[in-house]
């Protein structure tokens, strides 16, 4: 949850890692902290809070040098203080660390090191022990130190050292944490999320686990843990500067959910060829490969795993395999069927997330192919599968995803239909019925866009509701559920999502006129049912605003209002009927004054379980 950063270079090191914090603040912190090495003086300015108050501290040139380690901390072991933010250092005060992750065994190492170097701990957190760990393997070399300090470390980190009589470089290293490296101009550079590294260099280096990084004015080296050097490729990362910033907007979550149609239209671009065929041949599925799956499990947390439960009825209707769209943090500890006859899909915009990492090794281990569906070019998730969508929405940085999940269901419709038609489940004629609908959905969505007074009427009339529930049928069920999940992170409403035929079986308990519903109506077999859920939920006095298609009919006057989707098959509703709950929730989330962007207790990626 942590951001980290790094710089050795002609430049100024506060300055690059000031400017990397900053665009790490979307992965949500609550202290920041920076060491850097100035005349052979390792210096460490930290505060409580968010980056301003860091810089109020950092302000002169007397804290500034050509190399240091930035950090912002979201609090896990330990309150939000100045003295549990990082950097930690070592008690002669010679090394200083920055930890992204978690140290399982830290207790025990706190303890031992207490009893036997009497160590005196100045902070209640697991990251300090690295650096008294450091400090006790240091002889000069702080790269070997490092390497005898990360042996002793059970857990997850990605962890980043400055010794102050090695002021020329930065040894980092990574387990199970998202570690990253690069070269500007002037120096190298490390940092743990992309967007950090985006203004001086869009070529970067990914490390994987319990690789070392050295990182000096010259470059960036990277070894294994037996010192080997290793040969690495860059990979360039195709975001633009602009793109990870707000450009005018109040809130990236509302720039996000405005740059939908251009992620739509990317993620169908790239995988569409000029005669109008899906491409992904890059997959290299074959027919036999497909043919011979017993089942499919697709594997993803929150809204990753919402457009997971739509991909598991498209891939179900048109490839004819059995699909299961479980929770990674359930499927894991679950001993689930999974065989060499088995496609795991691991959906995740950051690729990140360690529970569908984990999830996914799982599905390794006992033999399953991987098909990640993934946001970020070279994430962990998408090193570890076999084969990779990508999809093309661009940095997400608001915590609540919304981009992500429009393109995760674009990817999903072409998964599907790609399958079928290797498969021969399905046919050119459905599959282009399809297809002509999904390159009219950017359209269809900015239509939908359009309308944000409406919805700005819709929050201003029940942003002070305590509890508001959805309710839908098929499809719905699953756009409810991701509304719910939209509306609870950013406004901090009570809120959940339920099918509604369900609602008589005990949940109706809780209608009284207080309730607000919002209720689904997309689903053309299913209407006149939703009719008579909304029927008994105005009879308990509840107020319902219904989502429905252009066309719909008579829904508008049997709920308290209604609004209407363009007209689309109901497969491809779900890809337009989830915009309005985007806009609904941004504009209630601001009524009662939330902070958008990073909301409480959240972070863009989990990194811990
Ligand atoms: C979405 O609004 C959430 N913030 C969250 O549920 C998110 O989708 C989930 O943590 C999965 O993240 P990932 O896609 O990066 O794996």
């Amino acid at each position: 949850m942590c951001g980290i950063v790094g710089y050795v270079g002609g430049g100024s090191a506060k300055e690059m890692i000031l400017s990397g914090l900053k665009s790490l603040e979307y992965r949500g912190y609550d202290s920041a902290g920076i060491a850097l090495i100035r005349k052979g003086k390792l210096l460490v300015r930290k505060e409580s809070g968010k980056l301003k108050a860091l810089e109020a501290k950092v302000g002169g040139p007397e804290f500034d040098g050509p190399i240091g380690i930035g950090h912002t901390r979201w609090a896990t072991h330990g309150a939000p203080t100045r003295e549990n933010a990082h950097p930690h250092q070592s008690g002669d005060g010679r090394i200083a660390i920055v930890h992204n992750g978690i140290i399982e065994n830290f207790m025990e190492l706190r303890e031992e090191l207490t009893r036997e170097n009497e160590i005196r701990f100045v902070s209640e957190t697991d990251s300090e022990v690295i650096a008294h760990l450091i400090s006790l393997y240091y002889d000069g070399d702080l790269f070997d130190a490092v390497r005898s300090a990360s042996r002793r470390m059970r857990g997850a980190y990605a962890v980043a050292a400055l010794a102050e009589s090695e002021p020329d470089r930065i040894i980092a290293i990574r387990k199970d944490a998202p570690l990253i490296a690069g070269v500007c101009a002037e120096g190298g550079l490390i940092a743990s999320d992309i967007p950090a590294l985006l203004k001086y260099t869009k070529d970067v280096y990914f490390i994987e686990n319990n690789e070392i990084v050295v990182v000096t004015r010259g470059g960036v080296q990277i070894f294994d843990e037996e010192k080997t050097r290793m040969n690495r490729t860059r990979t360039h990362i195709d975001w633009d500067v602009t793109a990870a910033e707000k450009g005018g907007y109040e809130h990236f979550m509302r720039k996000e959910i405005f740059e939908q149609p251009a992620g739509i239209r990317e993620t169908l671009r790239r995988r569409i060829d000029d005669s109008g065929h899906i491409a992904l041949d890059d997959l290299e599925f074959t027919k036999e490969e497909l043919d011979g799956l017993e089942r499919i499990y697709i594997i993803a947390c929150g809204t990753a795993l919402h457009a997971g439960l739509i991909g598991k009825a498209l891939i179900e209707k048109y490839a004819r395999i059995p699909c299961e769209a479980d929770l990674s943090s359930e499927f894991r500890y679950r001993d689930p069927i999974v065989n060499e006859r088995t496609l795991c899909i691991c959906i995740s915009q950051s690729g990140e997330t360690t529970d569908t990492l984990e999830g996914l090794r799982e599905a390794k281990r006992k033999g399953a192919k991987i098909l990640s569906i993934v946001n970020v070019v070279g994430s962990s998730v998408a090193r570890a599968s076999d084969h990779v969508f990508y999809t093309w929405a661009g940095p997400e940085i608001a915590v609540a995803s919304t981009k992500a999940y429009t393109t995760q269901l674009t990817s999903l419709y072409l998964i599907a239909m790609y399958m079928g038609l290797l498969r021969g489940t399905t046919d050119e004629a459905a599959c282009g019925r399809l297809l002509g609908e999904l390159a009219e959905a950017p359209a269809m969505v900015e239509e939908v866009l359009k309308n944000e007074e409406r919805f700005i009427g819709l929050a201003k009339e029940h942003y002070k509701k305590e509890k508001i529930f959805y309710v839908g049928r098929g499809l719905d069920v699953v756009t409810a559920q991701e509304a719910s999940l939209k509306l609870k992170e950013i406004t901090y409403i009570n809120s959940f999502a339920i099918a509604a035929g369900e609602l008589k079986h005990g949940t109706i308990a809780l209608i009284t006129k207080d309730v607000l519903f919002f209720a689904l109506a997309t689903q053309a077999a299913l209407y006149e049912k939703m009719i008579s859920n909304i029927e008994e939920m105005k009879a308990r006095k509840a107020q319902v605003v219904a989502i429905a298609k252009a066309g719909a009919g008579r829904i508008g006057e049997v709920a308290d209002d209604a609004f209407f989707i363009p007209e689309c098959s109901d497969e491809i509703a779900p890809l337009v009927s989830i915009v309005p709950f985007h806009l609904i929730s941004y504009h209630i989330a601001k009524l009662r004054g939330r902070e958008i962007d990073q909301p409480r207790n959240l972070a863009k990626s989990v990194t811990v379980e």
